[in-house]
């Protein structure tokens, strides 16, 4: 288990300097450099310590002023510490633009991975627990860790040096102190995985609670708490939730601050132990006083910079193991050559596919959701012409998001196909670019309008023109026309200057996006759930015109908007019970046809089709 721990604290270690090394190659190199040059100027420090003790002792105190050495020895010293002091500040300067680039370049892996990462695995609660996790750990954790990869760099130097400088005095003073800091270093690596451990054991329980702090703060939900007089249930719940996290956090540290106060204690001894020798053989003549005293303050550096080494240790191990989170999530780091320079983020021009769609089959399709027991689509095959509007109906839960999702290539069926023009589809993402969908629980970005439009077609130049056509058509020009700065105004309380719209007015933001996407295969998932009825007739009733020559998929629970569709398809349960056209469903009095009647019972008058 211990052994383990080492391997993943090197291998995040190595991956600590891979980010850096990355980020900025030659900055790395200044800061070894600076660290290399000041742990040798600490070597020397000491062996020069050692002579003008030499040269005081053998001059007597009071003739030291015309010791030989003694002026060059304090000139060199002068210029030595102003010249580490300059070495210093350059290596922080380079440092502090290093942990940016690193932070950036940790970032952008995560927000790569995410992008990269298919739908489906949105759904599994393990995928969603690692994505946080690399998140957490993508903010400060790897600039953190190399600031503090360097710091234990500089001590593992600075206890060479020093060691090196032992070889000169009292060689076995070396491993009888670093033999002394081992069990502090090891108590405080325990100390850090078992931390580590537990922000693993508490994500289930931080994620709760985060979401709970987003329910109370968000403006969105703000309402529907007060109406309920929510806050206190939802403040209660997560007071527990931090209460656990803060009981399990005492314990840990209760049981590890005991045994690292007794692994330092027994470093201390160890030093006594190192000064108690020193001493005795001084006094017995066996080592030279001058030499002695060298020595007990290499001892003293060596065990300072040990324990710090140890201290700093719960550090270093906290943020690399950190890191393990991040570097088993995202992909491995850019090849060499591409530092910083995000590319993968930096949208191709790929244009929407075109016209000519052609025909869209599917061919049982089958589907579950991740860690769901019974499949959300069975056996679904359909039939899609060029052209034709085709509707999907059914109950709440009969499976028509999932089966829109299918179509628009999100999901990869489980089993079955998709077919267009007859040839099967094996790549998804090509026949998401051909593809435009509104979805049901459509996106409000809260951004321009221009951008809420625009992001139909997200990889080529908005056209301000094509743009204002698509909210025309989707009827929403009118209003953007009155919002303060038309369609550049920020859609969004939370920016200065920001408006906000209503649930019907983003629903035709979301229409005006599919139009502009402009795409053969349309896909529109309760396109009208928050409109007006006068709007949801407008739309249906030219929805032929609205989408020329393009085949749409439409989804509806107003059966009486579903009816001039060439095709019905009707759900239940997952599978297809029923098909045909409007009249041809009402004659065969089915499932459709009672649904129908149900509808329409209470405007007789008018549900004629
Ligand atoms: N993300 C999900 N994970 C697990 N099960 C899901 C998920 N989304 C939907 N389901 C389940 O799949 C089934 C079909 O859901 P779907 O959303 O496709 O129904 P629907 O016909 O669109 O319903 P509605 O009319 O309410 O929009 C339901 O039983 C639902 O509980
Ligand atoms: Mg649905």
């Amino acid at each position: 288990m211990a052994e383990r721990r080492v391997r993943v604290l090197w291998s995040s270690a190595a991956f600590a300097a891979r980010l850096a090394w990355l980020s900025d190659r030659r900055a790395v190199l200044h800061v070894i450099s600076v660290q290399v040059l000041l742990a040798g100027a600490m070597a020397g420090g000491l062996v020069v310590m050692q002579k003008v003790f030499g040269s005081v002792l053998a001059h007597g105190p009071a003739a030291a002023g015309r010791s030989p050495v003694l002026v060059p020895v304090v000139i060199a010293l002068l210029v030595t510490g102003a010249a580490a002091g300059a070495l210093r500040l350059s290596g922080t300067a380079r440092m502090a633009v290093l942990t940016v680039k690193v932070d950036r370049l940790a970032a952008r892996m995560v927000l790569e991975a995410a992008a990269a990462a298919e739908l489906p695995r949105f759904e599994e609660p393990d995928f969603h627990d690692r994505l946080q996790r690399a998140v957490f750990a993508a903010r400060r954790q790897p600039a953190t860790a190399v600031i503090l990869l360097v710091t234990a760099f500089q001590a593992a130097l600075t206890v060479l040096a020093v060691g090196g400088a032992f070889l000169v005095m009292a060689w076995w003073l070396f491993p009888l102190v670093v033999f002394g800091a081992l069990p502090a270093i090891r108590a405080a690596g325990d100390e850090r995985s078992a931390h580590h451990d537990l922000h693993h054991e508490l994500s289930e329980n931080r994620r709760l609670r985060e979401y709970l702090e987003r329910l109370l703060t968000g403006r969105g939900e703000a309402r529907e708490i007060r109406a309920l007089d929510l806050a206190g249930v939802l403040t209660g719940r997560w007071q527990d939730l931090y209460a656990r996290e803060i009981r399990d956090t005492e314990a840990l540290v209760r049981v590890h601050a005991r045994r690292r106060m007794a692994a330092q204690a027994s470093g201390m001894a160890v030093t006594c132990v190192a000064v108690g020798a020193l001493w005795w053989m001084a006094s017995r003549h066996l080592l030279s006083a001058p030499l002695a005293g060298a020595a007990v303050a290499g001892v003293w550096l060596l065990s300072v910079r040990l324990n710090t080494f140890a201290g700093m240790l719960s550090g270093i191990g906290d943020s690399l193991l950190r890191l393990t989170d991040l570097k088993t999530f995202a992909a491995p780091a850019p090849a060499p050559g591409t530092p910083g320079t995000a590319t993968a983020l930096v949208p191709q021009q790929k244009p929407v596919r075109g016209d000519g769609f052609g025909s869209l089959r599917a061919e049982r399709l089958c589907y579950t959701y991740p860690g769901a027991d019974i499949p959300a689509v069975r056996e679904v095959s359909l039939e899609l012409g060029p052209g034709q509007v085709v509707a999907l109906v059914g109950v709440n839960g009969s499976g028509k998001t999932t089966l829109a999702h299918l179509l628009a290539g999100l999901y990869p069926p489980d089993s079955g196909r998709l077919l267009h023009d007859g040839a099967a589809i094996t790549d998804l993402t090509a026949h998401r670019e051909r593809t435009a969908v509104v979805f049901q629980d459509f996106t409000r970005y809260k951004l321009p309008a221009l951008d809420n439009i625009a992001f139909g077609r997200p990889h080529a130049t908005a056209d301000l023109r094509r743009v204002r056509e698509a909210a025309r058509r989707a009827g929403a020009l009118d209003f953007l026309q009155e919002l303060p700065e038309d369609l550049h105004t920020p859609l969004g309380k939370e920016f200065a200057g920001g408006a906000d719209l209503s649930g019907g007015q983003w629903q035709r933001l979301a229409l005006a996006r599919a139009f502009y996407r402009d795409a053969p295969l349309v896909i529109l998932d309760e396109p009208t759930a928050a409109l007006d009825a006068q709007a949801e007739e407008q739309l249906f009733t030219s929805l032929r015109q609205l989408f020329t020559s393009r085949t749409v998929v439409l989804i509806s629970h107003r059966l009486r908007s579903v009816r001039h569709a060439d095709r019905i398809y009707v759900l239940r349960a997952g599978r297809v019970i029923e098909q045909g056209s409007h009249d041809a469903l009402l004659r065969k009095g089915g499932h459709y046809a009672t649904l129908f009647r149900t509808q329409a019972s209470p405007y007789q008058d008018t549900s004629a089709p």
